[in-house]
Order: structure tokens, then C-alpha cells, then sequence
């Protein structure tokens, strides 16, 4: 399987011209591009950062899965760690929006930092091993550590669950994430909205 490389803008950039130039840069590059949900139409950007449970119906100001697939969008976020620390996202929560998500045809790549949040039917499911220390940080896990967790999610999630590395990810350490710790792709949040950075990111995981 190809490295997985996905970008999350997270709350950026905060205008669609600048959204435009930054994913005209990035979109020939080949990751997986996660911009915020006003700008999915016109990019026709490939994934999504979130989702709600529901198909449709009276839920002021939610987007359902069903609406994101039906735009042409193949994977959507679920359970980022800023989702659960700002929003309140429980586990609960986050199972019924990976149930909602695989109901409607998405591919849900489910963000953990331990191993409780690994639900019991992990079918279909990606997951992104992001430990909390190193989101925004610039203190991305160690190899040894970040290998470790990535054995654990194996035995409990089941060998065919592909698994991702996320946290302060960059151009000189992606590498190693995916050779040397056996990562199946990788998450990337601020080195997502430099266009050279995140190009070299593909660069070094899918041809280094
Ligand atoms: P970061 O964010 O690459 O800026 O650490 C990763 C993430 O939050 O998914």
C-alpha cells in the first residue's frame, strides 16, 4: 500500500483565495487534503476534518457524512484530539460519527493517543496514532516510542488496520515514520500549509 499522507489544515487559511493557492500547490503532490469544510466544494478536496452522526435533519449547523460523500469527499477525521479537548467529544460521540461515516462510504481515520480509544469494531477504520505532547509542539515522539504504540494498535485494532503517525511530523523526520517505525502514512497539521514543506513530506516517504 502507498504511504497515506494526509493534511490537516486544521482552522486555516482563512480566506478561499489563499485556500485556492495553497491547494493548487499541494494537490498534484498526491496526499489526502483536509481543508475546512467552506472550502470543500470549490477545492474538491479529497477529505474532511470532522463529521457528524446523523444523515440529515433538524442539527443547526452540522454536515453529515452522507453530504461530504455525496461532494466527491473519500476520508474524513474523526476524534482529532482538538475535537475532544475543545468540543467535548467523547468516545460515545466519536463511535456514532465513525458508524455514521462508514454508512455513508467514508473512509474515517480515527485519531487516538491511547490505546482505550481504540473501539471494539475497528473494521474499515484507519487510525492515526497521535500522541498529545507532540500536536503543535514541535516535539514530534521518538522513533522507538512512536514504533512501539504502533505495534500495540496493531495487536489490539488487527493487523489489516492501517495505522498513521501524527504530531509536529516535518520534512526531516517523516522519513523515519514510515521506514524505520513501519507507519502506514502520516497526519500532518502545521507542515500541511507550507506547500514546499508538505511536498517534501510526499517526497521523502513515497520516493526517499
Ligand atoms: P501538527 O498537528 O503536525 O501541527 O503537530 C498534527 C495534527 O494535529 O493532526
Amino acid at each position: 500500500m502507498k504511504p497515506l499522507i494526509v493534511a490537516n489544515w486544521k482552522c486555516n487559511p482563512t480566506t478561499l483565495k489563499e485556500a485556492k493557492l495553497l491547494f493548487s500547490r499541494v494537490k498534484k503532490a498526491g496526499g489526502i487534503i483536509c481543508p475546512p469544510f467552506v472550502y470543500l466544494s470549490v477545492l474538491r478536496a479529497n477529505g474532511a476534518q470532522d463529521c457528524f452522526w446523523e444523515e440529515k435533519g433538524a442539527f443547526t449547523g452540522e454536515i453529515s457524512p452522507l453530504m461530504l460523500k455525496n461532494l466527491g469527499v473519500k476520508y474524513v477525521i474523526i476524534g482529532h484530539s482538538e475535537r475532544r479537548k475543545y468540543f467535548k467529544e467523547t468516545n460515545e460521540i466519536i463511535e456514532k460519527k465513525l458508524k455514521a461515516a462508514l454508512k455513508a462510504g467514508l473512509k474515517p481515520i480515527l485519531c487516538i493517543d491511547k490505546m482505550s480509544q481504540i473501539p471494539k469494531n475497528t473494521k474499515g477504520l484507519i487510525i492515526a496514532y497521535e500522541p498529545l505532547f507532540a500536536i503543535g509542539t514541535g516535539q514530534a515522539c521518538s522513533i522507538q516510542k512512536a514504533k512501539r504504540m504502533r505495534t500495540a494498535i496493531k495487536r489490539a485494532a488487527g493487523i489489516t488496520v492501517p495505522v498513521l503517525y501524527g504530531g509536529s511530523v516535518n520534512a526531516q523526520n517523516a522519513g523515519e515514520y514510515v521506514k524505520l517505525a513501519g507507519f502506514q502514512g502520516l497526519l500532518v497539521g502545521g507542515a500541511s500549509l507550507k506547500p514546499r514543506e508538505f511536498i517534501d513530506i510526499i517526497k521523502n516517504v513515497c520516493y526517499g
